[in-house]
């Protein structure tokens, strides 16, 4: 996917550094060239030591330094640079770009190159949220650097809030992306659903699921990091979307169906990762229902099978169904795969910690039409995601 660019990795003194080894070396797999250089604190959490052996180049991490490879070498690095990635990225380092100060080699480095610039914040929450820090990252963003957004979730300073640095699988779909690499989908329309739908019981209430719509999102990201033309059918989450990716936002099954039915003709791939509810109710009150007696009887009549209807009009899409099971995993999700003609399910026993609704991680078994399975462990679901469209791809150009 990358084979042919050069990624120049600045690592900064914070305790994510250690995430920024995954990050090189998901670069390097992929067929990038990496060359880290590390401001005089990272060093403090990581050696340089580690990152030569993952990218299989120098370090730097002083301008006094002997030269290793080039003459000039902040300039050198900079005109080689296809992409200029700083992961995780202090507050300081951010201060010292928006000030234009250049005191060490990354910094310097980083104003003497005309490569597109990806700064990952990590912090703590509070720092993150300071207005002086939010002042440089909108002044920087306003002059083209280019900011990954960082998690939110408990921090190694016991904090909780934004300040997490992304999965080393996001930040590296997003270089990749940048970079206009991965273009094995290129020109290829690439449907995906995503999130809970909510069917109406009166006009305050919902019969809604724990979707979080994490899965559907990893995945419709993963496809626009290889270069698909990505529509996004959501239901509700409190997720941004992928850069590049068009949204279409709905509520309900029948507007699922109605939104997926308008984009399907000339779709090469459709991934249903949504949890599309079965059932809603069959006359949603048209006020708030008022409560009395012990007990309210709710009718629900069947939704559309969305996925069925696809697996009907199938005219050459490659069909990936997702199946959310708590027993007979494998029968299940095979009923489901011949019964909706689909290519491939990605089941997902949701009982099993680690898997399912909600968390940042699943555990998957794909089957496919011709009786393979193939059972993965506990991963992040952005490296599901990459499995699941590599795995498409093969489908595409069996
Ligand atoms: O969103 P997250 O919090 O990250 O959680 C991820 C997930 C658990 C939602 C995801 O991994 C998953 O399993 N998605 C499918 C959930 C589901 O509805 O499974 P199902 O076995 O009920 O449905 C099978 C397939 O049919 C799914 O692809 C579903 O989108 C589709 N379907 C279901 C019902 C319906 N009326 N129309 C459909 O298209």
């Amino acid at each position: 996917m990358l084979a042919g660019k050069c990624v120049v990795l600045g690592v900064t003194g914070g305790i994510a550094a250690y995430k920024a080894v995954e990050v090189a070396s998901r670069l390097r797999k992929l067929g990038a060239t990496v060359f880290v250089v590390m401001t005089r604190a990272a060093a403090n959490f990581v050696t340089p030591l580690t990152f030569r052996e993952i990218s299989g180049n120098p370090v730097v991490t002083s301008m006094w330094d002997e030269p290793k490879l080039w003459n000039v070498e902040h300039i050198a690095l900079a005109t080689r640079a296809d992409l200029f990635l700083i992961a995780p990225a202090t507050a300081n380092v951010i201060g010292k770009l928006a000030a234009g100060i250049a005191d060490d080699m990354l910094t310097t480095t980083v104003l003497a190159t005309k490569a597109p610039v990806v700064l990952a914040p990590a912090m703590n929450c509070n720092m993150y949220l300071n207005p002086v820090v939010q002042a440089n990252i909108a002044k920087l963003a306003g002059l083209g650097y280019h900011f990954l957004p960082p998690d939110e979730g408990p921090l190694a300073c016991g904090a909780e809030g934004p300040g997490r640095l992304p999965d080393p699988a996001v930040i590296v779909d997003e270089v990749a992306a940048l970079l206009g690499a991965g273009g094995e989908l290129a020109g290829k329309k690439v449907l995906v659903t995503a999130g809970p739908t909510r069917e109406a019981i009166d006009p305050v209430r919902y019969i809604g699921n724990r979707s979080s719509g994490k899965m559907g999102y990893a995945v419709a990201r993963a496809a626009a990091a290889r270069g698909a033309d990505v529509v996004l059918v959501t239901g509700p989450t409190a997720l941004t979307p992928p850069p590049g990716v068009r949204v279409v936002a709905v509520e309900t099954a029948a507007e699922m169906l109605a939104a997926v039915l308008a984009e399907y003709d000339d779709c090469a791939v459709v991934v249903k990762a949504a949890a599309v509810a079965d059932y809603r109710p069959l006359a949603p009150a048209e006020h708030k229902i008022k409560k009395h007696g012990d007990e309210l009887t709710l009718t629900l009549t069947k939704t559309e099978d969305i996925l069925a209807e696809l697996g009907r009009r199938k005219q050459g899409q490659v069909l990936v169904g997702f199946a959310a099971e708590t027993r007979d995993l494998a029968a299940n999700a095979g009923d489901k795969l011949t019964r909706k003609n689909l290519d491939m399910v990605v089941a997902n026993d949701v009982t099993l910690p680690g898997a399912g609704f909600s968390g940042d991680t699943n555990i998957a078994r794909l089957l496919y039409r011709d009786g393979r399975a193939e059972e993965l462990g506990l991963m992040s679901k952005e490296e599901l995601a990459g499995i699941i469209l590599q795995r498409i791809y093969g489908l595409l150009t069996r």
